[in-house]
């Protein structure tokens, strides 16, 4: 399963470099904004930081606007995925990005049927969003069942890409569920090396350890 980290702050971005954990960056208008900086500047850092996929999303409502946003996107580095809305203007626009050979994020996905289309579009990723349907009381998760064995069926190629992750439970379930990528935002993967009982048994054998009066360097 892959890891990538739904944020676009370079300094977040950095220290999960450094933890050796992320193979991608998945992006957004909200999440451009929230960083206040530009949105090419931005990007095009990220896009020399992280080898794999960084997904930037184009903001237009036609198909012609995203295709053109999704080429000026995509100068900015060979690792950008665009990132196109799950409407049919949307569907139309990953049709011919991705005739073009370029990396396609279909986003905003909350039924499977949108998800057929997606792949069937051409898309590289499809993103279901979790917890947006569990806050109406929906259960996301059966989303990102229901998809895999739908592309295993027709042996499409498309990743599923789960997001809107809340929880080390939703990263949990996407990984048995099978999801192909994760995008969690970095407060989320380093809860997920937390365990209570994994600090009380480090601090009882360093005890110990500090009573024998070695050393091992
Ligand atoms: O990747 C999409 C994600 O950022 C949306 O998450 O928490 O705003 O629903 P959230």
């Amino acid at each position: 399963m892959e890891f990538f980290a739904d944020t676009a702050e370079t300094k977040e971005i950095a220290e999960l470099i450094d933890l050796g954990l992320i193979d991608g960056i998945t992006t957004n208008p909200s999440l451009i904004r929230k960083s206040g900086r530009d949105v090419f500047q931005v990007l095009s850092e990220i896009c020399q930081m992280v080898k794999g996929s960084v997904s930037a999303e184009v903001v237009g409502l036609t198909a012609k606007e995203m295709v053109s946003e999704g080429r000026r996107l995509a100068e900015i580095a060979s690792n950008i995925t665009i990132k196109v809305p799950l409407t049919l203007e949307g569907l139309k626009a990953c049709k011919i990005l991705s005739s073009e050979g370029r990396q396609v994020n279909v986003t905003l996905c909350f039924s499977s049927n949108q998800a057929l289309l997606a792949a069937k579009a051409g898309a590289t990723y499809i993103s279901p969003f979790i917890g947006r349907l569990d806050d109406l009381g929906m259960n996301g998760m059966e989303l990102i069942e229901d998809i895999r064995i739908i592309y295993d069926n027709y042996d499409f190629d498309t990743k599923i890409l789960a997001a809107s992750i809340r929880s080390p439970l939703h990263v949990r379930e996407s990984a048995l569920a099978g999801a192909d990528v994760v995008t969690v935002p970095p407060a989320i993967i380093k809860k997920l090396a937390q365990h209570p009982l994994t600090d009380k048994g480090l601090e009882s054998f360093l005890a110990d350890w500090n009573k024998t009066g070695m050393k091992i360097v």
